[in-house]
């Protein structure tokens, strides 16, 4: 049986995004899914990376974070927080985030979920990056909601494009990165000033979205057989 894990930035159970989360949830579910969570703000998970995720030191005069991600995880001394979310992820084939969308990217509790979790070594090195990322063989996708209304984005929009311009440091530059195959995110555009017919029918399409998950285009990601050794064109 495939596992999701859902990741979800939300305070409120009653909001919105709470709701997206669910039904994705119940649809996923439908589709033969075992499903577990990360609720963030449920958990009250510490987003801020810092020292104090790090029971030993490798290097105690000069702290270099990922250095210290990777030495930590070897040696059993990282965080216990942040290893339960890296063996919810290991277990998982796909992930999926749920978000409002916060001044142009993800909310900092999500943010920061990167930062801790997604650790160097088990998810990305030098040259472990893209295709030959730790998540490689894995999926993952989102669903986020936002204020603004579709006609304010895409080439000739106020904002520009959202999902290939505003948020590639999510799509590429996160989940592409760390190598997992990256599919089209669903948008809920305009959400806070729409009736609840509106809403409800959002919904609906959330549904037929993820009932229909693998067929829908992959954000591109390079190909490393393009580059050479130190990523120079070829
Ligand atoms: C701190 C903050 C920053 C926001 N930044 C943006 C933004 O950059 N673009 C946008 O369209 N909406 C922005 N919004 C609006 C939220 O995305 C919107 O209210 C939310 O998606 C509604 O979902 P909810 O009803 O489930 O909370 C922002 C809201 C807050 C509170």
């Amino acid at each position: 049986m495939p596992t999701a894990l859902l990741v979800h930035a939300h305070s409120e159970s009653d909001s919105f995004v709470t709701a997206m989360r669910d039904r994705i949830a119940q649809t996923l579910a439908g589709q033969g899914y075992a499903i577990t969570h990360s609720d963030l703000y449920a958990m009250n998970f510490n987003p801020v990376l810092s020292p104090a995720d790090f029971g030993q030191r490798s290097t105690p005069d000069h702290l270099v974070y990922a250095l210290e991600q990777r030495h930590n995880f070897e040696s059993g001394t990282l965080a216990a927080d942040i290893v339960t979310e890296i063996e919810k992820i290991r277990a998982a084939d796909l992930i999926v985030l749920t978000f409002p969308l916060f001044w142009f990217s993800v909310p900092a509790i999500l943010k920061g979920w990167f930062d801790r979790v997604f650790i160097s070594g088990t998810f990305y090195g030098g040259k472990t990056i893209y295709g030959r990322g730790g998540m490689a063989g894995k999926k993952a996708c989102a669903a986020f909601s936002l204020g603004g209304r579709e006609d304010m984005f895409g080439e000739r929009g106020i904002h520009g494009p959202l999902v290939h311009g505003m948020m590639r440091h999510l799509f590429q530059g996160t989940l592409g990165y760390i190598g997992a195959d990256v599919i089209e995110p669903f948008v809920a555009h305009n959400v806070p000033y729409q009736p609840l017919e509106v809403r409800s029918r959002c919904l609906d399409e959330l549904a037929e979205y993820f009932s229909d998950l693998d067929n829908h285009p992959r954000i591109p990601i390079p190909d490393l057989d393009k580059f050479g050794p130190r990523f120079e064109p070829l």
